[in-house]
């Protein structure tokens, strides 16, 4: 089970890299976590769609090869990172050969706000439903950035392990469902 991992921040030590790579540690051992980069894709430009950027392709070909999606997304003012939205645009496009349709996603994320990304999380929902994402509604996880989030060994502080445990056994169900 390949999944595609798509993050919302380019940051060295990014919260939400490091809540992507905890995730991947609580999966059973048949799925794996491919990150997919989004930092060198150039900016959307309609005018590009015949010709996509090699950038582009190596995204559009990571997406089709993967049997799920994981979004792991910081909220930047109140909705989705602009290098998130661009990656998603390009590989949506061109019309028609958009790479997401019908692959099952998650979407999580982790911010120092107090609502844990949620807006961005429903913004970036609406999205994937236009985009015909089926996309794994609960459990939801909004989760705040706090002392011992984050064991030294990169895995899930205890206080968070058990209910990420619980989004993780959902999200592989979802994704096993929708891989039959
Ligand atoms: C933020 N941050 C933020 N946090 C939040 O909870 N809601 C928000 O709307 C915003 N808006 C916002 C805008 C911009 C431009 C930046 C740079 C930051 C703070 C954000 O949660 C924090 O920077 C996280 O550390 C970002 O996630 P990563 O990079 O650690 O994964």
């Amino acid at each position: 089970m390949n999944i595609a991992v798509i993050v919302g921040s380019l940051r060295r030590d990014s919260f939400n890299v490091k809540l992507a790579h905890a995730i991947a540690k609580l999966a059973p051992r048949e799925f794996t976590f491919k990150h997919s980069q989004i930092g060198d894709l150039p900016l959307y430009n309609q005018d590009d769609d015949a010709n996509q950027a090699p950038a582009v392709n190596r995204l559009k070909a990571k997406i089709t090869a993967a049997k799920g999606l994981l979004f792991v997304t910081p909220e930047y003012n109140r909705s989705v990172p602009g290098v998130l939205k661009n990656a998603i645009d390009h590989a949506s496009r061109p019309y028609g050969q958009s790479a997401f349709a019908g692959k099952p996603a998650g979407v999580i994320g982790v911010s120092v706000g107090a609502i844990g990304t949620a807006i961005a999380q429903q913004h970036l929902r609406n999205t994937l439903a236009y985009l015909d994402v089926p996309t794994l509604g609960q459990p939801e996880a909004f989760i705040q950035v706090n002392e011992g989030l984050f064991e030294p060994d990169g895995g899930i502080g205890a206080a968070s392990r058990q209910f990420l445990q619980s989004w993780v056994d959902r999200y592989v169900a979802w994704v096993k469902m929708h891989a039959r």
